[in-house]
């Protein structure tokens, strides 16, 4: 036998979820819309080739105070963490240099996974850079200090046709970042996957920082490997040391007016966790005379009306919502549920006008396919439900108004299905008459 039937007997051991594609487009009871079978996961050449230092898989995040973290990896060993940039064509005027590391996974070996953060950069503006000292020129645009900022959503990506169509629909938007709420390559255990997701993405996330936070197929657990999140933290380092976070599995950062918390689905997050810790420290620094807007993204969403995933969320939105809610939260980004549901503003299981909007996007196109049953009758709280591949636009206009928009993508059109205007809870008076202690309550769902 040989190694892939190793793994393979492995990853049966494990539980590897498998999931048979239904082939058939599906039509939803009194819509007109029939609504396309999921697509097959790509077969993209892997370019990774020995003795090479061309860069792979280049992607980049925001590092803090108006640095950007690139992040790249070289088959080669001897190749140098190295990048130099500048605002003109092949005219570098700055040179940076990072880190590197590496991870084995059973009988896979990473390449060689350079880190090198470059700044201090002007807001708004685009640089040219190069990695390694040689090879093809990247640019990259930086996020404006003010107002407006444009920010695409899109979870549980994963590597098929239609993840191929909502990164061409994300590229037609003008954005300054993604967010990604979890759930990215859906490698699975079979690290290749990793890189050919990072190659997929290139194009995109070089150009724009992808800022990230882990799913359930991040955790790639095997026991006795201490594996968990092993993939995900070598190869997307995310800004946790610059927000006193003590781990890559939850972080914090400001861009333009907005505080973006990014939590762990997946990460103890009882009373006594370090995640509810830096949490509470976090929200606790947050000015909202300078960052009118906080938003918050994990994976697991805590109001969802889909079958799916029911009730997954609520030991963490036990734990966290009295949190997020006595900081003011504006709006809650989730994935998991390969659908598409925006609510109410709700807290506490109940709506509420001062609780947090909540956005459950996990429909960005990876190979499971849709989760179309919904509980029905649709609860009070549930403002609009699809299960359609897409991705969301969240564009924050000023201090007191966003646009809020999601793109079904609708036979390869980026068709706009959902759109709504949110006024910021600064604005509304909600920081201040909130009542400070929440009930918890159980969602209710129907009447
Ligand atoms: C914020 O933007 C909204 C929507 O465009 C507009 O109606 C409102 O007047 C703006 N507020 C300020 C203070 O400029
Ligand atoms: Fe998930």
């Amino acid at each position: 036998m040989d190694f892939r039937g190793v793994i393979l007997l492995l990853l049966v051991f494990v539980g590897y979820p498998w999931v048979s594609v239904p082939s058939a487009a599906v039509r939803t009871s009194g819509e007109d819309y029939v609504r396309p079978p999921p697509r097959a996961t790509l077969n993209l050449p892997s370019r990774r080739t020995k003795q090479s230092s061309d860069p792979q898989q280049v992607h980049i995040s925001l590092a803090g105070g108006k640095h950007m973290r690139i992040t790249w990896v070289t088959s080669s060993e001897a190749s140098p963490s190295v990048v130099d940039y500048g605002k003109l064509r092949g005219k570098y005027t700055s040179t940076s240099m990072g880190e590197s590391t590496s991870y084995t996974f059973l009988f896979y070996k990473s390449g060689k996974i350079h880190n090198v953060v470059i700044g201090p950069l002007e807001d708004d503006t685009v640089y040219y850079y190069r990695c390694g000292g040689e090879g093809p020129e990247f640019h990259l645009k930086t996020p404006p200090a003010q107002f407006p900022i444009t920010f695409t959503v899109a979870g549980d990506l994963g590597q098929t046709g239609w993840t191929s169509s909502t990164l061409d629909h994300m590229d037609h938007c003008d954005y300054d970042i993604h967010l990604l709420p979890g759930d990215l390559s859906y490698a699975d255990y079979q690290q290749h996957l990793w890189d050919s997701f990072g190659d997929l993405i290139q194009p995109l996330a070089s150009a724009r920082p992808w800022m990230v936070t882990e799913g359930n197929h991040e955790k790639e657990l095997l026991p006795l490997f201490s594996s968990e999140f092993r993939s995900f933290n070598a190869r997307w380092k995310m800004p946790f040391e610059e927000s006193g976070s003590p781990s890559n599995l939850f972080y914090s950062f400001n861009v333009a007016g907005a505080h973006i918390v990014m939590l762990g689905s997946y990460t103890d997050y009882d009373q006594y966790s370090d995640q509810h810790n830096w949490l509470k420290a976090d929200l606790a620094e947050v000015d909202r005379t300078k960052t009118p807007w906080l938003l918050v993204l994990f994976h697991v969403p805590w109001y969802n009306s889909n079958r799916a995933h029911q009730g997954e969320g609520d030991d963490m939105r036990a734990s966290l919502e009295p949190l997020l809610y006595a900081a003011g939260t504006d709006l809650i980004l989730t994935g998991h549920v390969h659908a598409y549901e925006r609510t109410e503003r709700v807290a506490g299981g109940r709506l509420d006008p001062c609780g947090a909007l909540h956005i459950t996007i996990g429909d960005g196109g990876n190979r499971e396919g849709l989760a179309t049953r919904y509980l029905d009758p649709q609860p009070d709280w549930s403002a609009f439900r699809e299960a359609s591949f897409g991705h969301g636009e969240l564009k924050i206009v000023n201090g007191t108004h966003s646009l809020w928009t999601w793109h079904r993508n609708d036979d390869d059109e980026p068709v706009r299905s959902d759109q709504v205007w949110i006024t910021s809870l600064a604005s509304s008076g909600c920081l201040s008459r909130r009542p400070d202690k929440l009930e918890f309550g159980k969602i209710s769902v129907g009447p």
